[in-house]
């Protein structure tokens, strides 16, 4: 773990947990990062901002009208700088202002301004965490992107045993390594992603299709983009602008998507196949419109679709790397188990699209990554979100 000269905001709220913060700071330190501590008023209670201020070696700051160290200019400097941004422990207090967007002290005003990725480390009593209040505050932040670890379960100071732990500083020191660090680890690594519906033509005017935006894809392409790969695109039908800096094949029907990826495979390292791809075709499309015959009920015979991901994994070539999608409705786990197997794929992303808030046409998704080794269940997280961390099992199974 490395973070030399990288910048670090920490945002100590108003817990026990806080004694454990002085210990991240140290951490941080020894592992070279630049670390600005801003302290709320309860923070102050339960340690000394001067414990910060030695640790970190920088002024802690701990009110909005305090004499200027970083903020002569402007106030949000500190929220400029940050690289990432901390919050440790993080109050359902600070949370509830945080999702309600109220800014009313140093802490609640940086963090409303920054552009850094925010790592909230919650600590609270169980029944602060569970209330109904803080699980939709937290839904909220999650929804927006912003990250979360913990909080863990065990005793607590309160004498309640249950979730609401912070988690222990060489955790959150080592996801704030895998964040910042995230940057170029995919130099190098020739990457496809998969995008959208693909459109099965019944007449010049008419097809068949799904609900696809290719948002998830997209999140994949510019994940793995701003993580220094060479992206390509296969995208179908999609309902959002299409990634700036990567290269990008058109193609509208599943055979469309077969032609374009025997072409395009071969020379991939990582190929995620995360369209949604119509399992069938009108037998006989019609070269005209197809007319309305009054009274009559219209029957289409359709004919099965090539498998695309089938293929690929029939042809892959040594040292690829094979993602799928499954989006399924019911036996989740067992239907993508199956298509992990019957596509010779190292990992498929299993999304009950049914959950609301996971699937097609939405910013969130709900996922459980499967691979022949096991399964990981993920929690509620943007596409951007889940993006990362499948490319961070991709680059695992890669090593
Ligand atoms: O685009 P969004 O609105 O963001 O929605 C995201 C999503 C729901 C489309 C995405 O998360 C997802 O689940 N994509 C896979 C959709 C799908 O086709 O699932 P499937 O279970 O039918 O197919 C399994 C895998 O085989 C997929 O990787 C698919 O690309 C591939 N496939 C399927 C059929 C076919 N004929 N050829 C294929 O290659």
């Amino acid at each position: 773990m490395d973070l030399t000269g990288r910048k670090i905001v920490l945002g100590v709220t108003g817990g026990i947990a806080a004694y454990k913060s002085a210990e991240l700071v140290s951490r941080l330190r020894h592992l070279g990062a630049e670390v600005h501590v801003i302290m709320t008023r309860n923070a102050t209670e339960f340690v000394s901002p001067l414990t910060f201020q030695t640790l970190s070696a920088n002024q802690v700051v701990t009110d909005t009208f305090q004499a200027p160290e970083y903020w002569n200019v402007e106030h949000v400097a500190l929220a400029r700088l940050a690289e990432v941004f901390v919050i440790a422990p993080a109050t359902a207090n600070i949370l509830a202002k945080m999702a309600a967007g109220i800014a009313d002290d140093m802490l609640s005003t940086t963090v409303l301004a920054t552009k850094a990725p925010v790592l909230a480390a919650p600590a609270m009593n169980t029944g602060m965490w569970t209330a109904e209040a803080t699980r939709a505050n937290v839904k909220t932040l999650r929804e927006r992107g912003v990250l979360f670890i913990g909080p863990d379960s065990g005793m607590l100071a309160c004498g309640d045993e249950g979730a609401g732990r912070m988690s222990e500083p060489e955790a959150i020191a080592e996801e704030i390594c895998r964040i910042l660090n995230r940057a170029a680890d995919m130099a190098g690594l020739r990457v496809l992603v998969t995008a959208g519906a693909t459109r099965e033509r019944l007449d010049p005017v008419r097809f068949i299709t799904n609900d696809s935006s290719g948002k998830m894809g997209f999140a994949l392409a510019e994940a793995a983009r701003d993580r220094g790969a060479e992206v390509t695109v296969v995208c179908g039908s999609v309902s959002v602008p299409v990634p700036e800096g990567v290269r990008t094949v058109r193609i509208e029907s599943a055979q469309d998507l077969y032609d374009a990826m025997i072409r395009e495979a071969p020379e991939q390292d990582v190929i995620i196949q995360a369209a949604a791809v119509c399992d069938y075709r009108v037998e006989k499309q019609s070269a005209t419109k197809i007319k309305k015959a009054e009274g009559q009920p219209l029957t289409l015979t359709l004919t099965e679709n090539p498998d695309v991901a089938m293929a690929v994994g029939r042809n892959r070539k040594k040292g690829q790397t094979l993602v799928g999608f499954a989006a399924e409705t019911d036996h989740v786990q067992k239907n993508a188990v199956s298509k992990l197997k019957k596509k010779n794929l190292d990992m498929i992303v299993a999304n009950d699209v049914t959950a609301p808030g996971a699937g097609f046409n939405v910013d969130t998704n709900i996922a459980t990554l499967i691979t022949k080794e096991g399964s990981e269940a993920l929690p509620l997280q943007t596409k951007r979100q889940l993006a990362d961390v499948i490319l961070d099992r991709i680059l695992a199974l890669r090593t």
